[in-house]
């Protein structure tokens, strides 16, 4: 039996307004799924709720099996460390390092070995030694998720990964994404304006007045 990864139950949340409701996700190991839905309406909300970063009004997360609101700060930085790979719109690379380095951090953290077999996959090898302030916006963006990728993670959070990059880089990105999490027995949850991308993964839900629902 394939592991569940993710499971949320009867998420709801508001801010000035309510975003969503009653939000039930299951996603198990090797499983890829898309959020797609207008700008405003609530999807990376729901990403950082998943991801442990916003608690919600109302309902429940578990990630591996815990549920993460019976955490410690201590277990939930753990997860985050360990078993989270979190890809968010604005990615937090330190300007004024290396790529190299960038991806060093990640690895010793999380105490994993750089895979150089990914970076020559993302088309950024060679770029190693440059500091992140002089590479382009789409190559910052495969170092971030070269960072990611190399923690080894259990569930992966893509919020756009693929947003500043032309159509072929991006078909690139999502390989290395799924390739990734049938080699891994991972998971993606990935949240995209893109169609396209969308199709790439398992299963599609649309988020949309106030509720997420599954494409078919
Ligand atoms: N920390 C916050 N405090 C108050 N309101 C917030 C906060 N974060 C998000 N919002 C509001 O919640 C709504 C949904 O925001 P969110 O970022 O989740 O949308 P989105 O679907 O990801 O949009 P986009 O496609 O533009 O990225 C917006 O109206 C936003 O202003
Ligand atoms: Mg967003």
């Amino acid at each position: 039996m394939p592991q569940t990864l993710l499971t949320a139950t009867n998420i709801a949340h508001k801010f000035d307004y309510e975003l969503f409701s009653n939000i039930n996700l299951e996603l198990k190991e090797k499983e890829s799924i898309a959020i797609v839905g207008r700008s405003g309406s609530g999807k990376s909300t729901l990403l950082h709720i998943f991801s442990t970063f916003i608690k919600p009004n109302k309902g429940e997360v578990t990630l591996l099996d815990k549920n993460i609101y019976s955490l410690s700060e201590e277990e939930t930085e753990e997860l985050r460390r360990y078993n989270l790979g979190i890809i968010f719109q604005a990615h937090y690379l330190f300007k004024g390092m290396s790529a190299l380095d960038n991806i060093e951090i990640a690895t010793l953290l999380s105490k994993e070995k750089i895979d150089n077999a990914l970076l020559e996959r993302l088309e950024i090898k060679e770029l190693m030694q440059q500091k992140i302030g002089e590479l382009s916006g789409g190559q910052q963006q495969r170092v971030s998720i070269a960072r990611v990728l190399s923690k080894k993670p259990k569930v992966i959070f893509a919020d756009e990964p693929t947003g500043n990059l032309d159509k072929e880089t991006a078909k690139l990105v999502m390989d290395v994404l799924l390739e990734y999490i049938e080699k891994n027995r991972a998971s993606l949850i990935l949240v995209t304006h893109d169609v396209e991308m969308a199709e790439l993964c398992n299963r599609s839900f649309k988020l949309e007045r106030k509720v997420l629902k599954e494409m078919l």
